[in-house]
């Protein structure tokens, strides 16, 4: 394998790669609507919940996952949980979610399922009129906030959906990405995308919109000077009710706030065919995982260094860190040889693509074994 120094000029194999990266997001993305679409299968949720008595009134039903965060495709699984207003007892949480089942079934839902014993209780089903499959949680704002960050880095930069949209095509033929199975999700998969997107060699693609925000609250940044009005949010833990979770990132207002993040990605002007063998090569052969977290933190997070609290030493394999949940392992699912093979994959990938293979080879089924 070759290495690739950092910084190299674009070639005209790459530059190849970078049009089927564009055409796989055109053939991949949903539609102007499907946000919308997505909005009014939620609404006549939110009025079955409203309506059943199982919940105390103004418990509302959140979108987070693909449908929002820019990443979706028009068969993604619709996310929602329900959040209730704050101090109000439910309950068994397992009952009201039981209960909240036989809601959906009798309103004409399909094949409706539950798992009430999970860490966050479940109820799945498939919508009776649009075919969705939709699940519901209860008590996940975390999740929605995270959707919330993740929709705003992909709006940095057509080039984050670009190569996140390739990232997730690859993992998905070469079947790493089944989190029961011991392989990463999805969400794991585009957080080592931003990590990357935040070190490329030059200048960031995106910026660390966790770290902006918190420069406002202290010593503004002279990019985003004047633009102080970024609140610190916090957010109780769903299960651990004594701690809270800070919960700040940039989100810009207006077209002049997107407009200025866009300005900052553009000082990187790299192909997404380049960044994308870039983030193969970074994980596949510069990245050492022993010794690090993959984290959307500023400062590179050493493993040994995260004390006691963080279960991080105790982690041979891949440890990802949430970026509002700074002590969950969002790679604790991965198991060490499905690891080894994930990084196998992120040097094949790149060898793939170096040496000439385009986007059907990188995604070409793995041979049985
Ligand atoms: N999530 C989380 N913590 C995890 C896994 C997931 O908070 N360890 C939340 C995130 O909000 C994420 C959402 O659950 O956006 C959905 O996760 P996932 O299914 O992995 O990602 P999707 O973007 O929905 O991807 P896919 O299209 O593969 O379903
Ligand atoms: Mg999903």
């Amino acid at each position: 394998l070759g290495f690739v120094p950092r910084g190299r000029q674009r070639t005209p194999k790459l530059d190849k790669l970078t049009k089927e990266i564009q055409l796989n997001m055109k053939n991949s993305a949903p539609g102007p609507t499907f946000e919308q679409d997505r909005e009014a299968v939620r609404v006549r949720l939110q009025d079955i919940v409203t309506r059943c008595n199982s919940f105390p009134s103004g418990t509302e039903l959140h979108v987070f996952g693909s449908s929002k965060n820019g990443f979706g495709a028009p068969n993604s699984d619709l996310d929602m949980c329900l959040a209730v207003p704050e101090g109000s007892d439910i309950g068994d949480p397992a009952q009201v979610m039981g209960r909240l089942a036989e809601d959906l079934e009798r309103e004409g839902m399909l094949e409706v399922s539950a798992r009430l014993t999970a860490r966050i209780p479940i109820v799945m089903f498939t919508d009776g009129l649009t075919k969705i499959e939709c699940d519901i949680s209860l008590q996940n704002p975390l999740a929605v906030h995270n959707t919330g960050l993740l929709a705003t880095y992909a709006g940095c930069d057509v080039r984050v959906r670009e190569i996140a949209y390739a990232v997730k095509r690859w993992v998905k033929a070469r079947e790493i990405n089944s989190p029961s199975d011991g392989t990463l999700s999805s969400y794991g998969y585009v957080l080592m995308l931003i990590h990357y997107l935040q070190r490329t060699p030059g200048s960031p693609v995106v910026p660390n919109l966790q770290s902006i925000a918190a420069s406002w609250s202290g010593e503004p940044s002279k990019v985003y000077e004047g633009e102080r009005e970024a609140k610190l949010r916090y957010v109780q833990h769903p299960t651990e009710p004594n701690s809270r979770v800070n919960c700040y990132y940039y989100k810009p207002k207006g077209e002049k706030e997107r407009g200025r993040l866009k300005d900052l990605s553009m000082r990187n002007r790299e192909s997404s065919g380049n960044l994308l063998a870039g983030f193969f090569h970074y994980y596949g052969f510069e990245f050492d995982f022993r010794k690090h977290v993959v984290s959307l933190s500023p400062q590179m997070l050493e493993k040994d260094l995260m004390g006691e609290v963080h279960c991080w030493p105790c982690h041979l394999g891949l440890t990802i860190q949430d970026p509002f949940e700074t002590f969950y392992n969002v790679g604790h699912v991965v198991k060490l040889w499905q690891f080894h093979r994930i990084r196998r994959e992120f040097a094949r990938a790149y060898t793939v693509l170096t040496e000439g293979g385009g986007l059907d080879m990188l995604c070409e089924k793995p041979e049985e074994v």
